[in-house]
């Protein structure tokens, strides 16, 4: 989702999406970044709320939570290996000078990193990721494929129908709730709220 050409320098999300696009050829791996995207988006708007943040401070925390989102798998398909991913990826994001801050959330998503979640965005990262994956198959086994028709009891019901989204780790999304301190239902209504706002753009 590029946003519209009105001329000026290209933002860090236009620059942190040409990047993804550039690394990501899979529809699919793409759609996987927005999800995430909106939701971490979502929970820093909620974070510079709480911290009431206003200006040019608030847009640059908002800014930092997308762009982390965005790129937190933009290596993946190239190197897939846990040898390579996201290894590979964070030094590139360091050589083109993008913030500490995102790399150390992108390094600690991966669980094997070794490197610990410890602020905010390392946490909402990592609380956002499965989840948001889950949520997408939750809506595509919909008639209508359509993330409106999902709700928070019906994803309670699928987490524990282990034939379902196999490929979501169930442990790592309510580990990821726990470290993020909110409630496994309020932080899957926030999510689902956040990506219902933005169907369109999720193709859902
Ligand atoms: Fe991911």
């Amino acid at each position: 989702m590029p946003t519209a050409d009105i001329g000026g320098p290209p933002s860090r999300r236009d620059q942190a999406w040409q990047l993804l696009t550039e690394w990501t050829k899979s529809e699919s791996l793409r759609k996987h970044a927005m999800a995430v995207e909106v939701c971490v988006t979502a929970c820093g708007e909620a974070e510079a709320d709480r911290l009431e943040l206003a200006g040019d401070e608030r847009a640059r925390l908002i800014e930092l939570y997308s762009t982390t989102a965005l790129l937190h798998d933009f290596d993946y398909e190239r190197h897939p290996t846990r040898e390579e991913h996201p290894f590979v990826g964070v030094r590139e994001l360091e050589r083109l000078g993008w913030p500490a801050e995102m790399r150390t959330a992108i390094l600690g998503h991966a669980q094997y990193s070794g490197v610990p979640r410890v602020t905010h965005l390392d946490k909402t990262l990592f609380a956002c990721d499965e989840l948001a994956g889950f949520l997408t198959a939750c809506a595509l086994v919909k008639p209508t494929k359509a993330i409106a028709d999902v709700e928070v009891a019906g994803v309670r019901k699928k987490m524990k129908d282990k034939a379902f989204a196999r490929g979501v780790n169930r442990e790592d999304v309510i580990q990821g709730v726990a470290e993020l301190g909110v409630d496994l239902d309020a932080h899957i209504g926030f999510c689902l709220a956040a990506m219902k706002k933005r169907a369109s753009e999720l193709g859902l």
